[in-house]
């Protein structure tokens, strides 16, 4: 059984197929309450563990629901209320779940954690943020993308703003889903070196989203970043901000995205956010389609 840890480790069939998968699934609910079980319940008799270190709403709805929508039940955990990584080892944790849970979703701070868990788990394990990526909140852009727009492949997605872990799933999804990803911000904010190859840079925002099918951005100070950094980080990406100025270069029907939370009118006006290329609230509303799919992958293959 598969684990989902990152997009550019996951073969990129299997994502094509885990849209594909999330999409019809989505499609089949057909507005129904959000309660109603699903016809086919492909998490009947399955737990699923859902581990918090950092705080989320979308992340966490999102995966509960989804788990009851599909016919399984859910454990959502606090990674302090546990035993994780100071009362024991990360392996050992990983190895007494896999005993009890038949999925486990973790969002944490280091790669490592989420390395080992999955290293020493029995059963699959679902990044759902870490400090460097955060691939479930991308395929929900490219789901989102292609709802609106059609194939991604070959689009210009323009990424405004830092270099964080949500800009990284970005890189890896540009390889896998074959679309030309240009990243605009300040040097010192630059994606981490292990993405070379996968982006272009342009440090001049107006230039950047010229011909831009997508323009995206994400809060200057993520949850990993130091407070101390938050003056420093605000006056280095101020000239990265994604208003109306900014949406009116890219192409006249560009998409949105924001993946939320969001500071209203620091890294994103809220014209543009509430805006007519705004795509945000679907955006949200697909995590909960991409993981369902994410996790019956997981499980069923
Ligand atoms: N986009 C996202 O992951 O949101 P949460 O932090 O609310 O889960
Ligand atoms: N880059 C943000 C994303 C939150 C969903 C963070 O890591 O805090």
């Amino acid at each position: 059984m598969p684990h989902f840890l990152d997009l550019h480790t996951t073969p990129a069939s299997d994502l094509r197929a885990i849209i594909d998968n999330a999409r019809a699934m989505k499609e089949a609910r057909n507005g129904h309450p959000k309660g109603r079980p699903d016809a086919a319940q492909p998490l009947k008799d399955y737990v699923v563990a859902l581990i918090f270190e950092k705080p989320s709403t979308r992340t966490r709805i999102s995966f509960d629901v989804g788990v009851r929508q599909m016919g399984g039940t859910t454990l959502v955990l606090s990674g302090s209320d546990m035993q994780l990584g100071h009362g024991e080892t990360i392996a050992d944790t990983a190895r007494v779940l896999s005993r009890y849970v038949d999925l486990i979703m973790i969002r944490t701070f280091e790669e490592a954690t989420l390395l080992e868990m999955a290293e020493h788990a029995s059963v699959p394990v679902i990044n759902g943020l870490t400090n460097r990526t955060h691939p479930c909140q991308i395929m929900a852009d490219v789901m989102t993308f292609e709802e609106h727009r059609g194939p991604i492949k070959g689009r210009k997605v323009v990424w405004s703003g830092d270099g964080n872990n949500v800009f990284a799933s970005f890189a890896h999804a540009a390889r896998q889903f074959d679309f030309d990803l240009v990243f605009t911000g300040p040097q010192p904010l630059d994606p981490e070196p292990a993405l070379a190859g996968l982006y272009r840079t342009e440090r001049d925002p107006d230039k950047a989203v010229e011909g831009a099918d997508l323009v995206v951005t994400d809060t200057w100070v993520s949850m990993h970043d130091p407070q101390s950094a938050r003056e420093r980080r605000h006056n280095q990406l101020r000239g990265y901000q994604v208003n109306d100025a900014l949406m009116a270069r890219a192409k006249p029907d560009a998409l949105f995205m924001h993946c939320l939370p969001a500071h209203r009118d620091d890294e994103a006006t809220s014209s543009v956010m509430d805006g007519p290329h705004s795509v945000i609230f679907d955006e949200a509303e697909n995590r909960l389609h991409a993981q369902k799919a994410i996790m019956q992958y997981c499980l069923q293959g």
